[in-house]
């Protein structure tokens, strides 16, 4: 391996919003950009990783209203909660601060007014929808009405759920304000833009660059270069959660402008303070910056925000690299279909070393998204992490090691050969961790462990034992010094299984890429520590059913208002004729396993022929106690693909637990019968 002198690297990953908690999106993005810093770490180099909550704009302050606090108490306590489960994941930060902080308000004023002075805020009027009622502008996705395209109620102000339309709030159908339904006003308001055309020329240039962003990033800049580059709208009216802006009246930086500068912020803060160290990477060019986001935000990072940054004398980004997103067992992450998994949820049940495993052997350096398959989740763990390398430790490290006074001794020539073969993986990996190729490090990683696992098997030290005590010294000193070696290539992405090898051969320190160079000899080895344990699918099966139970909550947002009535959501009698609903008889009932809450019901719905269905209601009935029974279902909802097979209808049943009750028919209604 080359010397390479130590390179400053800083790094973040896209700070998540303070009004929701952190799900297994945030956490794909939170362990790829773990795994490159820890990288950059134990290859020796200076390098930090910042983060913070997004904690302003309209959604938070409305959060806090509704919960009747603060939005100061509010973003407190959410910052508290993620700053836990991300670190759950093993994900070390230098630093995870908060955009509301006095460093961010300093900072985005300075930029602010270094962009003005040098010629690049506007200022126009503009005519926003405004309640009367809640006396303020309403965000477009305060804003819900009728699809103009598609006619479907209950839609955002900008955009169809169901058609996929995009539209201006002004063309919604009978559009009404989401917090109070009555329908907005329209209002003028002067607002402030940054003319983002001021910078096409830089910005072509950044991105044409070919270390900026990867291919596929910017063919889609391209696309957005060919439409042009419109001034961008960065002030909001109060009331508004966030920093005002200086020399205005009531006016407020919208949330996205500050929020990437909290990236500069959160380091201002771990730099605690000091201007120059500060520079020195927001200034100099012989420093690094890395962003880490999402494709959903690619917009403001590769274009609002080098623009910002040149315009107001700091440098650009090294590199934005973004992912796709995860999807679970192949449906986008949603919380109705219950594969909105949360981090609390996940770490309740399940090893987050697990997914880091998993997930670094599906990362690329692409765009593309990535699914969590759990049954190849168990595969993949139970194979590649247990069944190979926590296997190649374990398998000579308790008893064999205790005949041997748990002493290693030297190394064999066939055994050092072993030893080359592996080391000589180093610079590849290396590589392939730079340039966020993990999932070819842990094919790398699989295939040396299997080399190692195959000498440990041709050997055979618990036989070698009975003749030549000496000889299965030499292959077990062989197996841990292999063992170490992938200790260190594996260490950003199973931290904690590497330390505990690291711990067991006696070495009080983190693996690091230097220790490639010496091996360990003639040493004593402590007692073994279990590294990690199989995958039971069990626990899977609890923390999808927990998870569903708790997400599984219908959004609900009020109609327009009527008097009397409000907060109550109303249909209209053509939208209730949508909903078929029929008298069932269960005809089959029976548990499912590895299900607790569930139980299989096959309905007899007349006309309408039998359907399966899986019904929530263990809990409160014996399935030996359905068969026969006559209950209300709604017949023509969408077949829902459950994780135990396909349900194909819905039981109606009011209440919770034990006490839930299934509507039933008052007298001899028959199967099939539609309800009026
Ligand atoms: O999309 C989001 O979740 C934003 N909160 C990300 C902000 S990243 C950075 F620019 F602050
Ligand atoms: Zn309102």
């Amino acid at each position: 391996m080359r010397a390479e002198s130590k390179r400053k690297i800083l790094v973040t990953s896209a700070l998540p919003y303070a009004n929701g908690p952190i799900h297994l999106g945030h956490v794909l993005e939170a362990i790829q950009t773990d795994i490159f810093v820890r990288y950059q770490k134990t290859a020796g180099h200076e390098c930090h990783f910042f983060c913070a909550d997004d904690t302003h704009g309209t959604p938070i302050m409305l959060a806090a209203r509704k919960e009747g606090i603060s939005p100061e108490q509010l973003i407190d306590r959410v910052r508290t909660e993620h700053y836990r489960d991300l670190s759950g994941f093993l994900v070390e930060y230098d630093n995870y601060y908060t955009t509301n902080s006095e460093e961010n308000r300093i900072l985005s004023e300075e930029i602010y007014l270094s962009l003005k002075q040098r010629g690049h805020i506007a200022e126009r009027e503009i005519e926003q929808a405004y309640c009367d009622t809640d006396k303020m502008f309403l965000p477009d996705r305060f804003i819900k009405g009728t699809c103009p395209n598609c006619g479907s109620p209950d839609q955002y102000g900008d955009s169809c759920e169901v058609c996929g339309a995009t539209y201006s709030p002004k063309d919604l159908k009978n559009s009404h304000c989401s917090l109070c339904g009555t329908p907005p006003v329209s209002r003028n308001s002067k607002h402030i833009f940054f003319k983002l055309g001021d910078f096409e020329k830089y910005l072509s240039g950044w991105v044409e660059s070919e270390t900026h962003v990867a291919d596929g990033v910017r063919k889609k800049l391209k696309e957005w270069f060919e439409a042009g580059l419109q001034d961008w709208d960065i002030s909001r009216d109060g009331p508004y959660f966030g920093f005002k802006i200086p020399g205005e009246v009531e006016k407020y930086f919208y949330v996205w402008l500050d929020a990437p500068i909290g990236y500069m912020a959160s380091s201002l803060n771990f730099f605690k303070g000091d201007r120059k160290i500060f520079d020195s990477f927001w200034k100099d060019e012989k420093a690094e910056i890395f962003h880490f986001i999402g494709k959903d935000i690619l917009y403001f990072h590769t274009l609002f925000w080098p623009a910002t940054l040149e315009g107001s004398g700091y440098r650009s980004p090294s590199q934005v690299h973004v992912h796709g997103f995860i999807t679970v067992n192949g449906e986008k992450m949603s919380k109705s279909r219950g594969t909105f998994i949360k981090a609390e949820g996940y770490l309740k049940h399940l090893d987050p070393e697990h997914l880091r495993f998993y997930l670094a052997g599906k990362l690329g350096a692409g765009m593309d998204d990535l699914d969590l398959s759990f049954d190849d989740y168990t595969a993949k763990v139970n194979s590649d992490f247990v069944g190979n390398f926590v296997n190649l430790v374990s398998r000579v490290s308790t008893s064999i090691l205790d005949k041997l006074d748990r002493k290693l001794g030297n190394l064999s020539e066939e055994g050092r050969k072993i030893l080359e073969e592996l080391k000589a993986s180093e610079s590849k990996i290396r590589e392939w961790y730079e340039t966020r190729n993990y999932t070819r490090v842990m094919k790398e990683c699989s295939r040396l462990g299997d080399v190692a696992n195959k000498y440990v098997n041709d050997l055979a030290p618990w036989i070698q034992i009975k003749t030549d005590v000496e000889l299965a010294r030499e292959t077990v000193t062989v197996a841990l010094n292999a063992a170490r070696i992938l200790s260190i290539y594996l260490y950003p992405v199973a931290p904690k299984a590497g330390e505990k090898v690291y711990k067991l051969l006696g070495l009080d320190k983190k693996p690091e890429f230097a220790d490639l160079s010496s091996d360990l000899e003639e040493t004593k080895v402590a007692a073994y520590e279990m590294i990690t344990k199989r995958v039971e699918e069990k626990a899977i099966q609890t923390m999808l059913e927990e998870n569903a139970s708790q997400t599984a909550k219908p959004e609900t947002s009020p109609s327009p208002k009527t008097e009397g009535v409000a907060n109550l959501s109303e249909i209209s009698i053509e939208e209730l004729s949508k909903v078929d609903l029929r008298v069932g008889k269960i005809l089959e009932a029976g548990p499912v396993d590895g299900a607790d809450k569930l139980v299989q019901v096959k309905l007899d719905l007349g006309a309408l022929g039998t359907k399966n269905v899986f019904a929530g209601i263990k809990a409160a009935y014996k399935p030996e106690d359905l068969v026969g029974l006559s209950i209300v279902a709604v017949a023509n909802l969408k077949a829902r693909k459950m994780k135990f097979g396909i349900s194909e209808a819905m039981l109606l049943a009011a209440g919770e637990g034990e006490s839930l009750s299934l509507f039933i028919p008052h007298r001899g209604a028959q199967p099939g019968d539609k309800l009026k």
